[in-house]
C-alpha cells in the first residue's frame, strides 16, 4: 500500500513541477514513506534519516535547500516526536493526509520547517487526490479499503491507518480504467482487510470484493486481477465462489493465519479457529484445484508454548503453502498484546523463525520445483537481474526469469518452465 501512496503523492505534487528523482542531488524534496508494522520497520526510518540528513547538508554547504518529509504510518505514530529527534525533518504526516501535500510544502518553505499533519480527516483523502497518471505500467496497484476495526492484539494498523473504510465502486471502477488506459494489464487490489470491502454503489447497495472483482473484469484490456491482504473471517462464499468462475482473477490467494494454535489464536483476538482456517482452505481447494496460497506466520507471540508452536508447524504441513511470510513477534507500542508480561525470550523466537522458515522454504522449492516441464503464462513487467534477461510473474505469483526477446516487455506470453529454485523460475518462450 505504501507503493501505491507514494504513486499518489507524486500525482499530488506534480501540477507544483515535482517529479520523481532517482537522486540524492536532483532531489528539492525526500519524502520517507514509512512502515510501523513491526520495530524493525521503524527503526529503519531512523537510520535512513541519518543518510538523508547527510544529503541535506551536503546541499547546505552548496547553497541549495532540501526538504525531508516523514509520511506514512511512523509519521501518524510519532508524530512532532520525530522532529524532537530528528530536528532537520521538515515535515511530518500520517497516511491519511498525504493529498495535503502542496500546502504543506508551501507552509515548510515559507516557515522554514515544522510542519506536522496528523488528523484522520473527516473528508476521505480519495476524494480530493487528483486522477491517477499513468506512470504504473503493466502491473498496478489500486487501493480499494483501507483501515481495520479488527484490532488483533498485536496489530498497529488500526491505529495507524485508522478504521476500515471502503472506496465506493463506481470510484473503484473509474480508477481501474484510467490504469487499463495507461497500459495496465494487472491490477491488484489493495486493502489492510481487502476482502472486508464493501464499497457503496449508487443505488445505496453496497458492493462485495466479489461483486467488484466480476465488474473490474469487464474492462476490456484488463486481464489480471489479485487481491491482497485478506482476512479469513472475511472469505465470504461468494468471494470463494468467483475464484472458480471468473478466469481473470488470478490462482494465488494470500491468506494470514498468523498461528496454528487455538489458544494464541484467541490471544491474538484473531476471531476465528485453526479449524475454521482448515474449511476455508478446503472450499478454496474445490473450487480451484491448484490455487496457490500464501500466508504470514508470527512467532513468539507472549506466552507460546513449544506445544503451540508444534500446533502452526502441523498446519503449515497440512496447508502445503506456494510461500509465506514470517516473522518473530515485535511488540507494538499501544497493543494489547506488547504489555503482556509472559514475552518469550529472543533466542526462542530466533529458533523458532528458523524452523518455521526451513519448512516454508522446503514447501516453496517443492511447489516451483512442480512447475519444471509446465507452460505457464508470464507478464513480463521488469528487466532481470543480469544483462539481457526479463523477468515477470507466473499466474501463481512466481518470478519467472527468461532470455530478453525484443517487444516481451509488457506481454503476457506462454513459457515452458525449465528450472524450478527457492525464489524463482526459469523458462523459455515459446512462440
Ligand atoms: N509483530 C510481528 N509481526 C507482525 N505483523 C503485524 N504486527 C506484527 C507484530 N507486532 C505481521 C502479521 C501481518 C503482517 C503484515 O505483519 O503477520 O499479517
Ligand atoms: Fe492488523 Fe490484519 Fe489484524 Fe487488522 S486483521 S488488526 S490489519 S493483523
Amino acid at each position: 500500500m505504501n507503493v501505491y501512496d507514494t504513486t499518489r503523492m507524486y500525482d499530488v505534487m506534480a501540477p507544483l513541477g515535482y517529479t520523481p528523482s532517482n537522486s540524492y542531488e536532483d532531489a528539492d524534496m525526500v519524502i520517507l514513506n514509512t512502515c510501523h508494522i513491526r520495530e524493525k520497520a521503524e527503526d529503519k526510518v531512523f537510520s535512513d534519516l541519518g543518510r538523508v540528513r547527510l544529503e541535506k547538508e551536503k546541499k547546505k554547504a552548496g547553497g541549495e535547500k532540501m526538504l525531508i518529509a516523514v509520511g506514512g504510518c511512523v509519521g501518524q505514530a510519532e508524530g512532532a516526536e520525530i522532529i524532537t529527534r530528528a530536528p532537520y525533518v521538515d515535515m511530518v504526516f500520517g497516511s491519511q493526509s498525504y493529498h495535503q501535500l502542496p500546502e504543506m510544502v508551501t507552509k515548510a518553505i515559507r516557515d522554514g520547517g515544522g510542519v506536522v499533519e496528523l488528523d484522520f480527516p473527516q473528508v476521505q483523502k480519495f476524494d480530493l487526490l487528483p486522477e491517477v497518471s499513468n506512470t504504473q505500467g503493466v502491473s498496478a496497484f489500486l487501493s480499494v479499503q483501507e483501515g481495520c476495526d479488527k484490532f488483533c492484539s498485536f496489530c498497529v494498523v488500526p491505529y495507524t491507518r485508522g478504521a476500515e473504510y471502503s472506496r465506493p465502486l463506481a470510484a473503484v471502477i473509474y480508477e481501474a480504467s484510467k490504469l487499463v488506459d495507461g497500459g495496465a494489464k494487472e491490477i491488484t487490489l489493495l486493502g489492510q482487510n481487502v476482502n472486508a470491502y464493501h464499497g457503496e454503489m449508487t443505488d445505496g447497495k453496497t458492493a462485495s470484493l466479489a461483486y467488484t472483482i466480476d465488474a473490474l473484469a469487464q474492462i476490456n484490456g484488463l486481464e489480471r486481477i489479485r487481491y491482497i491482504t485478506s482476512h479469513p473471517r472475511d472469505m465470504s462464499d461468494d468471494l470463494i465462489a468467483i475464484h472458480g468462475s471468473e478466469k481473470k482473477l488470478m490462482p494465488y490467494l494470500h491468506l494470514p493465519v498468523q498461528a496454528g494454535s487455538d489458544e494464541i489464536l484467541k490471544k491474538m483476538n484473531r476471531k476465528h479457529t485453526r479449524d475454521f482456517y482448515f474449511e476455508i482452505i478446503e472450499k478454496l481447494r474445490k473450487t480451484r484445484p491448484d490455487i496457490a496460497l500464501s500466508c504470514d506466520f508470527i512467532v513468539g507471540f507472549p506466552s507460546e508454548t513449544d506445544e503451540n508452536f508444534e500446533d502452526t508447524m502441523d498446519l503449515i504441513r497440512r496447508v502445503n503453502y506456494a510461500s509465506a511470510y514470517s516473522f518473530k513477534y515485535s511488540p507494538r507500542p499501544g497493543t494489547p498484546a506488547a504489555t503482556d508480561e509472559n514475552q518469550v525470550p529472543e533466542l526462542i523466537k530466533q529458533e523458532r523463525l528458523a524452523r518455521l522458515q526451513a519448512l516454508i522454504h522446503e514447501q516453496q522449492t517443492t511447489f516451483n520445483q512442480s512447475m519444471v516441464g509446465k507452460t505457464l503464462k508470464v507478464l513480463f513487467d521488469r528487466e532481470g537481474k543480469h544483462n539481457g534477461q526479463l523477468l515477470g510473474k507466473s499466474e501463481y505469483m512466481q518470478s519467472v526469469y527468461v532470455k530478453e526477446i525484443e517487444g516481451l516487455r509488457g506481454k503476457i506470453t506462454d513459457v515452458k518452465i525449465t528450472g524450478g529454485f527457492l525464489n524463482s523460475l526459469t523458462g523459455e518462450v515459446i512462440n
